[in-house]
């Protein structure tokens, strides 16, 4: 125990900024994740990043634990800039990250997400002998969900994966939600199944 103390690098004292980031910006596409954003972390501290959903946090953390690469701006840690290309550069540095983590399909749209398993038919043979499915119907029915729960988002045909964790969480909500809301004979959503679940799932 005292060989490996003693072996261990010193820490910095408490309250020296370890690790600071200087105008951060990314965008994707015509979205600006982050704009410009600063942040220091003291030894010792514990940093709280609040904000509202899509304000950018996720993608402030995944510019310091090096899975996202800005467009402009520094990471600095001890005071040293740190370029990183990928979360084991970061890592190597002592940088380790807990994501949040949601049971979505990532890559498929949020309409998609929201009927999984209980799919929409389209009406007359075409539904019921080449089971075809009424994707119009589920995704009017996925923006009437998402709207309820105020989530605006940029567009309901998104995947999944290009949503912010919140807005995920969003959508694993509103599939608990028209889940519960539909018989588990009538998969349309908001035909009545049991009348205490709808209340439930909209309290989740
Ligand atoms: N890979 C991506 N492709 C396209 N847009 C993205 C991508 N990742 C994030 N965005 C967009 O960038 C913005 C910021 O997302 P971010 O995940 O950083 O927000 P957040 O502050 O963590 O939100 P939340 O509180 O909901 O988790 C959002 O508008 C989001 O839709
Ligand atoms: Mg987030």
């Amino acid at each position: 125990m005292s060989t490996e103390l003693k072996n261990k690098p010193s820490l910095p004292s408490r309250g020296t900024v370890v690790l600071e980031a200087h105008g951060i910006v990314k965008r994707y596409g015509h979205v600006t994740a982050l704009g410009g954003a600063d942040l220091e972390l003291r030894a010792g501290e514990v940093l709280a990043i609040v904000g509202d959903n899509g304000a950018g946090k996720s993608t402030l953390i995944k510019v310091l634990c090096g899975a996202v690469v800005p467009d402009a701006g520094t990471v600095l840690l001890d005071g040293t800039p740190g370029h990183f290309r990928s979360p084991l550069d970061a890592r190597r540095l002592g940088i380790e990250t807990v994501y949040q983590d949601l049971a979505v399909a990532p890559a498929l749209d949020i309409a998609t997400n929201l009927f999984l398993g209980r799919e929409v038919r389209r009406s007359g043979p075409v539904g019921s002998w080449f089971r075809l499915l009424d994707k119009g119907r589920m995704r009017r029915e996925a923006q009437r969900e998402m709207d309820e729960l105020k989530f605006h988002l940029p567009s309901i045909d998104s995947a999944v994966e290009k949503l912010s964790g919140g807005q995920r969480q969003g959508v694993a909500v509103a599939r608990v939600r028209s889940g519960a809301q539909s018989d588990p004979h009538d998969p349309r959503p908001g035909t009545s199944g049991d009348p205490h679940q709808p209340r439930y799932a909209a309290r989740i």
